[in-house]
């Protein structure tokens, strides 16, 4: 199945490593996954290691097509910001891409869509792919507000970022009751939203731009689901999160969205 929509935009997919693994885990996993993703053609894929991993990442990814993403950076540009990388720095390293507004940001380190938006205009400002995430927790789904959540955290995070950019911007939908509990949304359901995503894209920005946006789906993808979900119309890769950490499961996620 080569999916008709690669015409007009890229699949990708991520691997989320969040506070897991060890500086010195870099390499050995860096040479299995480019070992066995050496001929993948259709698909982009990007590892997203601790900030702190990332110029080991660097190094080891160097010489082949896996992009390195870091998990966040500073809202604002330099200065007096104890403990914060700042895009620029970020980017410098030769880092690619960068999650931003992920759930575990915005529930434990008060990350608002607010942030969010400024995060993602300091990515696109500095030459970074920012993977804006977006999702619902598990009451907003049961009183039947998903698709306003959605919608609210996309528009803000969007906010001031004009159409010739987002050919550089993705989009991860990754509803919070499914990250990291076992529980993923069917598929028809992520696509549901992914494709109210696309909507709000078309009607922003017109039909053109919102075709190239490459959305991606998170929450407990892996070897087995993973074809299912990456065969929606309007899924266009996944963010990885516990399936990433070894280079075998992530790779069978690699090879189902490279069909
Ligand atoms: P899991 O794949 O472990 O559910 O995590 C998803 C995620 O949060 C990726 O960013």
């Amino acid at each position: 199945m080569i999916k008709m929509n690669r015409k007009y935009r890229k699949t990708i997919i991520a691997g989320n490593w969040k506070m897991n693994l060890l500086p010195s885990d870099v390499r050995s996993y860096g040479d299995k996954l480019k070992r066995m993703a050496a001929k993948i053609k259709w698909c982009d894929i990007a590892v997203c290691p601790p900030s702190v991993m990332l110029p080991a990442a660097i190094k080891v990814f160097n010489d082949s097509r896996i992009g390195v993403g870091a998990q966040n950076i500073c809202d604002q540009a330099k200065g007096a910001y104890t403990g914060e990388n700042s895009a620029a720095q970020i980017r410098d390293l030769g880092v690619k891409y960068v999650i931003i507004g992920h759930s575990e940001r915005r529930q434990y380190y008060g990350e608002t869509d607010i942030s969010v938006n400024l995060k993602a205009k300091a990515a696109v400002k500095n030459g970074l792919i920012p993977i804006i995430c977006v999702g619902e927790s598990l009451d907003q789904r049961e009183m039947g507000i998903t698709i306003e959540q959605i919608r609210i955290q996309t528009k803000i995070a969007l906010f001031g970022i004009p159409a010739d950019k987002m050919r550089k911007i993705v989009i991860a939908y990754e509803p919070i009751w499914a990250i990291g509990t076992g529980k993923t949304a069917a598929a028809e359901e992520a696509n549901e939203v992914c494709e109210e995503i696309r909507k709000l894209l078309r009607a922003q920005y017109g039909a053109r731009t919102a075709r190239s946006v490459s959305i991606l789906y998170g929450g407990s993808m892996n070897e087995a689901n993973a074809s299912d979900l990456l065969a929606q119309p309007d899924i266009d890769g996944g963010l990885v999160g516990g399936a990433s950490l070894d280079p075998e499961k992530f790779h069978a996620i690699i090879l189902a969205a490279n069909q």
